[in-house]
């Protein structure tokens, strides 16, 4: 049948959609997918009239963010009865909320950093005392690092919470992982080659994420391979226990005292040329076309 690629929209993250959009519809086109591209919300068009009018036997979505990661267009191809790629509607809302993956991870004994989820009254001081700087402040449904900073003292914190609310009413506040950072890809519930991400940035923000040379991605992690294999089995548990369907990418964080900690799940991974799960696929072994094709299998 015939596939759209649903990509663009018009969350925080559309201009990262429009390159991972254009490359998935490339991918499908060389694999002779009858495919074609639907920019979702381009000059304030309206979604549901768009799908409306677009004729497709099934969907892969490549929409990044609120509007499309966050489970409301799975809702809405769930109700038009087109099958898509991905997560369904219960774990896409998951994955975009860092706070509940949190609290699901952590009831199920998996390993993710100290937080609090800051509100009107909340007595800062306190909060910094029990979970010590530096902290990393984020927007709770956002990503590529959108609104997110690292501080260091009480005056950067509430400075940090002002600038994260405007993205999101919902702010989260985190310990620092005082360690390296690693992605796991997951596909159809197995992950691929880990990759440590090394930025000269304070952390991997989104400067370092799509536009700066020198971020650099190793497959050579220095990790041992108990601890590999245990990064692995971790994301692959983290991908589970949010039901997760088909693909995503685990973001983790290594702890000297703590050991592996996990930050996030994102259940629509970019797919721009700098994107990380292209980057996994391809070491191991499975072409750009391939994990397209094999995604759009995997759909719901
Ligand atoms: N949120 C961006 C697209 C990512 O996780 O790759
Ligand atoms: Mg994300």
């Amino acid at each position: 049948g015939r596939v759209v690629v649903l990509y663009g929209g018009s969350s925080a993250e559309r201009s990262v959609s429009l390159k991972s959009g254009a490359e998935v519809l490339r991918g499908l086109q060389q694999a002779n997918v009858d495919a074609f591209g639907l920019d979702l919300c381009a000059e304030g068009a309206d979604p549901l009239q768009q799908l409306q009018q677009a004729e497709f036997d099934r969907a892969f979505l490549i929409l990044h963010g609120r509007g499309g990661e966050d489970g409301t267009m799975q809702g809405v191809l769930e109700i038009m009865g087109k099958p898509y790629t991905g997560s369904g509607v219960m774990a896409s809302a998951l994955g975009m909320d860092k706070v509940k993956c949190k609290q699901i991870w952590a009831a199920a004994g998996l390993p993710t950093p100290q937080y609090a989820v800051p509100g009107e009254g909340t007595d800062m001081a306190a909060l910094a005392n029990k979970l010590g700087f530096p902290l990393i402040v984020k927007p709770a449904h956002e990503g590529s690092s959108i609104g997110m900073s690292k501080v260091d003292s009480l005056e950067q914190l509430s400075q940090a919470i002002t600038e994260a609310r405007q993205f999101d009413r919902a702010v989260l506040v985190e310990s620092w992982v005082n360690g390296p950072e690693f992605t796991v890809a997951v596909l159809n519930g197995k992950a691929l080659p880990v990759i440590r991400l090394e930025t000269p940035h304070e952390f991997y923000d989104f400067d370092a994420k799509y536009q700066a040379d020198d971020t650099q991605y190793k497959f050579d992690h220095g990790l041992s391979a108990e601890q590999e294999t245990e990064l692995q089995r971790l994301s692959e548990q983290a991908f589970e226990m949010v039901g997760c369907n088909g693909w995503g990418r685990v973001d983790v964080m290594l702890d000297q005292q703590r050991g592996f900690q996990l930050l996030e799940v994102n259940t629509l991974p970019g797919m721009t040329d700098h994107s990380l799960v292209p980057m996994a696929a391809r070491e191991a072994g499975i072409s750009f076309e391939e994990l397209v094709v094999t995604v759009l299998r995997g759909s719901l």
